[in-house]
């Protein structure tokens, strides 16, 4: 069955212009979830709002309205409430077909990019890294989903003058830089800095050394390609802990654009783009400026030559346009670099690398805070490494694991606390809206009840064990009778249009919140509806609909990235 929402919202559309002229045909029914069972299932608001075009009162619309209405085929006759609501509900038989017939969507023909993770080179990954690779993974899933191609772009930190710095302090340590590790690397990185602030000499060399690197300079070349080597050794393994489907493939890191970037400085300066400010190669673009009213640059060529972070990004920009034939290009990076992107975005439309007719979107995230209020540091006031932060989790799951004395083999055991602590974690990044700011609360996160990711995982080991003990294939949902069934029944049918919406807005936490309303409902459904005591075809349909949400529970999850282990 395709959604059946967007039919009822057509069919309600017709009606209206067939009572009341075509000139009204166009209003949105904003058809709402009922918020109470004897309101039926869906509940439009029309009425009310074509009550002062109309002159009429909404009651007597609504019956206009309802009379109107052909939806016999999908809905008991519809009823009218209070000062003029319409409430449908459902047949039994529709809801069935929701559950029986799950929506597949066959290929949209557009291929999206999306560019996140992007940790940087010598550098530990942290919760923002966090955020970034979590949102992207469950943002790549949901589009194939619906039908996108997607390709993944991990534009890794690996260029900019850093690196000078930093190649010129293992020329000066003689170290071997395969040797090290990444907590290696950033130590480098630290002893390199307080080297480069306190000795000049040593600043001019590290500043001659970006030359050489980005000129391609052999040796240069060589101890930053180690550099990246070990970084991506890291990345890799935190990837595979978290269970993220990202690999080296995936990596297009700043460094790949540093051919194409001075062609992107004369190509700008051809189209008249650039202006020179202080040295530098500049575009200021209308709309643009800072609080105090001065125009706000994009710094496209340093005074001294070099390329930024801006040019980086311009060139990608173009690269996914051109070669990649992007129709659609996301941005998973924290909300700070807002105002980066924006112009970005809007400089490449000015230079005609980006079409106004393939969207580019900046999809913000809020910063993980600790209990304190405060950005997530730890004790030492470090940023908190990631690698540390998923050990934590899993060393917690196990701990409750081992408390319950989950009835499971040591191996198994292992497996289950990997799922439940990196899913709950996972889980608490992508259930709250993603723009918002949100307290690292491990007790809060692991909790087996509220909307948490182990409370969803616990749901569908439930369901798998009640199917083990069923001992039949289950078939098909034929029965749905009591309210508590077919509450479950109407929102397993809603699934492809809550990814949909996920899809659309991008906002992982909608998918959370109708996974977290399916387990409510499954709670509920058990209270009333007896599965494997009860007899007939009665059970048979119990056993589908336990079936079928399991399935949803399931793919849901995974859409959000998150193993459904089938015993907790
Ligand atoms: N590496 C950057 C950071 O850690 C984020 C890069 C975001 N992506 C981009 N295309 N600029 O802050």
């Amino acid at each position: 069955m395709s959604a059946v929402l967007p039919v009822l919202a057509s069919r309600l559309s017709t009606a209206v212009a067939d009572a009341f002229g075509a000139q009204y045909g166009g209003l949105d029914p904003e058809l709402r979830a009922a918020t109470k069972p004897e309101f039926g299932h869906f509940q439009t608001n029309l009425a009310l709002r074509l009550a002062k075009s109309l002159g009429q009162p909404p009651r007597a619309i609504a019956e206009q309205l309802v009379a109107a209405l052909d939806l016999g085929d999908l809905c008991e006759p519809p009823s009218i409430a209070g000062p003029g609501f319409v409430n449908l509900t459902l047949l039994p038989a529709v809801l069935a077909a929701g559950v029986n017939e799950p929506e597949r969507f066959p290929s949209s023909g557009k291929r999206v990019v999306v560019d996140y993770s992007q940790p940087n080179v010598a550098k530990q990954m942290h919760v923002g890294h966090l955020r970034s690779t979590v949102i992207g993974d469950a943002l790549c899933n949901v589009l194939r989903y619906v039908g996108d191609e997607v390709i993944r772009q991990n534009h890794v930190g690996d260029w900019g003058t850093q690196f000078g710095m930093l190649v010129e302090q293992v020329l000066f340590e003689g170290l071997v830089v395969e040797s090290l590790d990444i907590a290696g690397l950033q130590l480098l990185y630290q002893r390199g800095r307080k080297h480069f602030d306190a000795d000049s000499n040593f600043a001019d060399r590290s500043r001659a050394r970006v030359v050489l690197l980005q000129s391609g300079d052999p040796l240069t070349l060589e101890i930053w390609r180690q550099m990246v080597e070990v970084s991506l050794i890291e990345f890799d393994r935190i990837y595979a802990k978290l269970g993220s489907p990202l690999t080296r493939a995936d990596v297009v890191g700043e460094s790949a654009y540093n051919d194409q970037l001075p062609g992107i400085v004369a190509d700008l300066a051809a189209a008249g783009l650039l202006t020179e400010s202080g040295g530098a190669q500049c575009a200021f673009l209308p709309g643009f400026t800072g609080r105090d009213g001065s125009a706000l640059p994009v710094i496209v060529q340093k005074s001294d030559g070099g390329f930024g972070y801006s040019a980086t990004d311009l060139a990608a920009v173009r690269h996914r346009v051109a070669d990649l034939h992007a129709d659609r290009i996301i941005y998973v990076v924290d909300h700070r670099q807002g105002l980066h992107f924006q112009q970005i975005f809007a400089l490449c439309r000015a230079a005609g690398w980006l079409p106004e007719t393939t969207p580019a979107e900046h999809v913000a995230f809020g910063t993980v805070l600790g209990k304190d209020g405060k950005p997530f540091k730890t004790r030492d006031g470090d940023t908190v490494r990631l690698a540390s932060l998923l050990d934590g989790a899993v060393s917690r799951a196990r701990a409750l694991l081992d408390e319950r004395d989950a009835p499971m083999s040591e191996a198994s055991r292992a497996e289950v606390a990997e799922a439940v602590g990196v899913g709950a974690i996972k889980y608490a990044d992508l259930s709250n809206d993603r723009i918002n700011d949100y307290v690292f609360d491990l007790d809060r996160m692991v909790a087996m009840t509220g909307n948490t990711g182990p409370y969803l995982q616990y749901a569908h080991a439930r369901l798998t064990r009640i199917l083990a003990k069923a001992d039949e294939t289950p078939g098909i949902v034929t029965v749905l009778e009591e309210p508590a069934e077919q509450r479950l029944a109407l929102l397993l049918g809603g699934f492809g249009d809550s990814v949909v919406q996920v899809a659309e807005t991008l906002q992982p936490h909608r998918l959370c919140t109708y996974l977290y309303e399916v387990a409510s409902a499954l709670s509920a459904f058990y209270e009333t509806c007896p599965v494997l005591t009860s007899a007939g075809d009665v059970r048979t349909s119990r056993i589908a609909l336990c079936a079928a949400t399991r399935r949803v529970l399931q793919d849901g999850l995974g859409l959000l990235g998150i193993a459904a282990p089938d015993a907790m």
